[in-house]
């Protein structure tokens, strides 16, 4: 039995504050450029943002490498603005979920600063510290921006770990002080008036002990190592301390972001009755377009795999977790590049997406730009890439590791994070309105043609499709509640499901693929379509739906019995 609930029936949408709207013209986006749009989010119809970290940062990784958990980065403005921000977005009913990044600190963090001074330090155990093994690293493992996980520290003849930059060391959740620090810390927000968090990789704070090294068949000077920090052995435990000390208090939306998560761990974190988290966010859809050797591995998309695993998770938590539902964020290619066609079908793909993730059971995330088609970047130059990832990627492969650049650049083109960062493209003016100044990373130029002020002047637009699904989720609970079946397990181009819902029913057909392609609804679904709810054609009436030609990216969604 689902139970019904307020963070279940919302559309999240999702601000990355650096690239979204710059308002004292230093090229940076900040908190008033964000309450400056609050109007626009309104009408978009959104009723969460979740704010990626807007904390005190030496920007080693924008802000995911936190200084001090209780202040505002001097780029984005004041404590002062962020609580305007907040009356404001609340006198909208808007609510707000912060990024809660607590696996790993800033170096820069006092905590960080004192731990290092001294193996006695009253800090010392904030930190995960090693001695060196056979003169090398205390483990095999490999920072996720690549190269060791460890970082020699001369201060006291150790290593600390870091699974992402050496300026990320990883905290020690084993130390009940440091958990009693970061609930604490949470409170703090929740009495500021915040309304959740969304948790930053949450799944890796429980490591196994003893650290082992990750079997290296190869013989890799690095290997990843995740077997032994995702979903680790105490993990459960620390989502439930936490739920119990601090989320359990509010009325809050939590959502864990969570790599390397599969269906059946899911159902721990997200069952209500084990009292942890509302929802993960997997990783599942977004890693099949990548070959064994992982993401920038390119591997072309095979829909039938898209349709296994979004079906498994649909299936797997119906009735038991919940699901979120995203195609974009910060940290992945824009999806119209990526599973649409961002030329001549860029609107018709970019609407045949969000139809198909907005239609399926679960919370849905947008992130910035994604409601006006914004598209990937192409920089020729690697000078011109900011991402931490992107960039040490790129050295270690092309500058120590000889191998092409043009093949490197291929891959960074293609999935790297940047694509998602560019400025938010708001109108035609100088670096489309986001900023007066010179923008930290350059802007996509087409945004002459693709932007917000166009898109709310266009009828036609992504913008205002995007605002019509968000509508239809809040007349229709079907699109809440009702429960997934997949139709067509194995056509190549088709992805169609229904809804159950209460004697109700919605049939989704989608396609994702520029050929034309017949459809025919099979004989063994029952279903009498009573109204069209939304197509990304002009399509009219319910004359034809049992059988009808998909044109290039048309999605259709018929409600009936
Ligand atoms: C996941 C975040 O989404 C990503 O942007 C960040 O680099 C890593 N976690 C490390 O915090």
């Amino acid at each position: 039995m689902t139970h019904k609930a307020w963070w279940k029936e919302s559309v999240v949408y999702q601000i990355y504050p650096r690239s979204f709207n710059d308002s004292n013209g230093d090229g940076i986006g900040d908190i008033k450029g964000i309450t400056e749009k609050l109007d626009y989010l309104k009408n978009l119809g959104i009723e969460v943002i979740w704010l990626s970290p807007v904390y005190k940062s030496p920007n080693d990784d924008n802000g995911y490498d936190i200084a001090d958990y209780k202040a505002i980065m001097d780029e984005f403005g004041t404590m002062e603005d962020w609580e305007e921000l907040l009356e404001e977005m609340h006198n909208r009913d808007l609510k707000l979920i912060m990024d809660l990044v607590v696996n790993h600190s800033s170096d820069e963090h006092e905590w960080f600063q004192e731990s290092r001074k001294s193996k006695d330090n009253p800090f010392r155990d904030y930190y995960i510290w090693r001695t060196s093994k056979d003169g090398k690293e205390p483990n095999n493992w490999e920072s996720a921006f690549s190269g060791p996980a460890w970082d020699y520290d001369e201060q006291t003849d150790e290593y600390y770990l870091h699974l992402f930059s050496k300026k990320q060391p990883d905290l020690n959740w084993e130390n009940p002080k440091l958990r009693q620090e970061i609930y604490d810390m949470m409170k703090w927000w929740l009495n500021k008036g915040v309304d959740g968090f969304r948790m930053d990789v949450i799944n890796f704070i429980s490591k196994v002990p003893g650290l082992p090294d990750a079997p290296n068949p190869e013989g890799k000077k690095y290997v990843g190592g995740g077997q032994y920090f995702m979903n680790g052995p105490r993990i459960h435990d620390y989502l439930k301390e936490m739920n119990d000390e601090v989320l359990s208090k509010y009325d809050i939306m939590t959502v864990g972001e969570m790599p390397g998560v599969d269906v059946e761990e899911a159902k721990k974190y997200t069952d209500p009755d084990r009292k942890e988290l509302q929802m993960v966010f997997q990783f599942e859809h977004m890693d099949l377009d990548s070959g064994p050797n992982g993401k920038w591995d390119l591997k072309p998309l095979d829909l039938k795999d898209l349709k296994q695993s979004i079906t498994r998770w649909q299936k797997g938590l119906q009735g038991i977790g919940w699901n979120s539902l995203y195609l974009n964020n910060h940290d992945q290619p824009r999806i119209v590049s990526r599973f649409g066609n961002d030329k001549e079908y860029r609107l018709e793909s970019a609407k045949m997406l969000g139809t198909f993730l907005h239609m399926l059971q679960g919370t849905p995330f947008i992130y910035q730009g994604e409601e006006i088609g914004m598209t990937n970047i192409h920089f020729d130059s690697i000078d011109d890439y900011k991402d931490i990832e992107i960039l040490n990627m790129y050295q270690e492969k092309v500058v120590e590791g000889n191998e092409d650049p043009d093949k490197v650049m291929e891959s960074i083109y293609v999935k790297g994070r940047d694509n998602a960062r560019t400025p938010i493209q708001w109108d035609t003016s100088e670096n489309a309105g986001f900023t007066t100044g010179e923008p930290w990373i350059k802007v996509n130029p087409n945004y002459k043609e693709i932007n917000a002020e166009q898109a709310i002047n266009d009828e036609n637009s992504v913008y205002h499709y995007y605002r019509q699904l968000i509508q239809l989720r809040k007349k229709h609970e079907i699109i809440v509640y009702g429960e997934y079946d997949l139709i067509l397990e194995s056509h190549d181009q088709i992805y169609a499901y229904t809804r159950t819902f209460e004697g109700e029913k919605v049939l989704v057909v989608t396609n994702f693929s520029e050929q034309e392609v017949p459809f025919e609804l099979p004989t063994g679904v029952s279903f009498e379509a009573k109204e069209l709810l939304i197509s990304n054609y002009p399509n009219e009436g319910i004359q034809d739906y049992h059988s009808f030609t998909l044109k290039p990216y048309e999605a259709r969604v018929y409600k009936g019995v």
